[in-house]
């Protein structure tokens, strides 16, 4: 099958120039003048990848790319840009997205640059990295229940691998040269989240001018995604457990149920048992969906999985970004697994890929991080702030042989700061 790739530039020259490269590397491009026309074709047209602008009329790029994750989620972005600064770039970063290519570049550097994503994306994007054992087990247990058709629910916290997971299933599956669908139920609004699933007949209702197939028959033979189940309506959840019961589904206006054969995989970060008890989420539903529930843990439960993890994005990141660095220098190690990491495995990528994109040597420096630390100022970790300032007076007084007034002007604060802060630490500052 021809991979899609969907470029959105208002800029005629570069649209026609991006569409001329993605079509000689061989993939179909799906043009888009503007984000909102690109928002109405990223779903309907299958694509595989984004190129994107970032200053355009009638959306930013990054409104856009907050949309698009929304609808098609984990979907790789590739974006381009005249008007880029460091700050920019780190804020398109935090979205995910994979690579930033600078206003001018050369169609050489445009095509080693989709080909990276796409390799990435196509046929390394599924792999579940981790020396934990809990994670080890789990995903033996998902190979097992992959060889069934039976339902899975997949719980944990927001960026704990949740769909990363349920690729692998879908993967190992029987299923797997058929379609993987995901359907964000958080996402997409109630009235519409209907439609989406099930389908309408044209005519069923106003507005519906043509026939749409839903998500259910549009993975018929392979897998669809239920992400964050726990948002769905009550009338909602009625008729899921209907198809699930059934194995039909009932386009609105159909006049007859279409059979489906689809494995679903449910994820959610809610407290299913507490939303049975407050009454907003059915338990008949419920005890469908867990048949086979499987549980991942984030990060900070996990703290052999940082060097491990750390090392696969910095790899990953490093070709894509064309940057030729082979690993972290002690004092960056160090950081990455001291730092709290509230335990969202994308805000990590994101950090990796950040300092990846800013370091300048062979090795990811402490350096890298800094943003990271700035990114943290302010928020609730005053504990770990209080450790990092801590651990820099500490640092910078060895290095002064114990020296305060020294070790003030390296710092940039007065001797009374340093001695103040001494006080307020006690004797938690061992000085060399
Ligand atoms: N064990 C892992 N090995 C490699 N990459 C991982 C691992 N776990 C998570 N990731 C990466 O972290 C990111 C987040 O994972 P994923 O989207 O599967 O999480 P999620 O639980 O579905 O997140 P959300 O709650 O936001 O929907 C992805 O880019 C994924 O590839
Ligand atoms: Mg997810």
């Amino acid at each position: 099958m021809i991979k899609s790739i969907l470029v959105v530039d208002d800029d005629v020259q570069m649209r026609s120039a991006l569409k001329e490269a993605v079509e000689r590397m061989g993939f179909r491009a799906v043009m888009a003048e503007h984000p909102v026309e690109a928002l109405g074709k990223v779903e309907a047209e299958k694509v595989s990848m984004i190129i994107t602008d970032m200053k355009m009329p009638r959306m930013d790029g990054l409104t856009f790319i907050k949309e698009a994750r929304k609808k098609v989620g984990n979907l790789p972005i590739l974006v381009i840009t005249g008007h880029g600064t460091v700050e920019n770039a780190v804020e398109v970063m935090k979205e995910g997205v994979c690579e930033y290519l600078m206003k001018p570049f050369s169609f050489d550097s445009l095509t080693k640059t989709i080909d990276s994503i796409m390799a990435r994306t196509c046929h390394n994007g599924n792999e579940v990295i981790t020396d934990n054992d809990y994670i080890k087990n789990l995903i033996q247990l998902a190979g097992h229940v992959a060889q069934s058709d039976m339902t899975v629910l997949v719980l944990g916290e927001s960026g704990t691998g949740k769909e990363l997971l349920a690729r692998y299933i879908h993967k190992s599956s029987r299923r797997r040269s058929k379609p993987f669908i995901a359907v964000n139920c958080a996402a997409i609004p109630d009235n519409l989240l209907e439609s989406e699933l099930f389908g309408f007949e044209k005519g069923s209702f106003t507005g519906a001018s043509e026939r749409k197939i839903g998500k259910f028959e549009l993975a018929h033979g392979g897998t669809i995604l239920l992400d964050e189940i726990g948002e769905m309506s009550a009338t909602l959840q009625a008729k899921l457990l209907r198809v699930l019961q059934e194995k039909e589904v009932d386009r609105i206006g159909g006049k007859q149920p279409i059979p489906v054969d689809v494995r679903v995989i449910a994820t959610t970060n809610r407290d299913l048992q507490k939303e049975i008890k407050e009454s907003r989420f059915r338990e008949d539903l419920f005890f469908r969906l867990s048949v086979f529930p499987l549980k991942l843990i984030p990060l900070r439960e996990r703290p052999e999985d940082i060097k491990l993890l750390a090392d696969h994005f910095m790899k990953k990141f490093s070709l894509e970004l064309n940057k030729e660095i082979s690993g972290f220098s002690d004092d960056a190690v160090d950081f990455l697994e001291t730092r709290h990491w509230k335990g969202n495995i994308r805000e990590f990528e994101n950090a990796i890929q950040r300092a990846v994109l800013i370091s300048s040597s062979e090795l990811i420096g402490k350096d890298d991080f800094m943003i990271e630390s700035n990114v943290y100022r302010g928020d609730t970790h005053s504990g770990s702030l209080k450790n990092m300032e801590m651990d820099l007076i500490r640092k910078t007084l060895n290095d002064t042989d114990g020296n305060k007034t020294k070790a003030a002007k390296l710092l940039g604060v007065s001797v009374r700061t340093i001695r103040n802060k001494l006080n307020e630490y006690g004797k938690n500052v061992p000085v060399a």
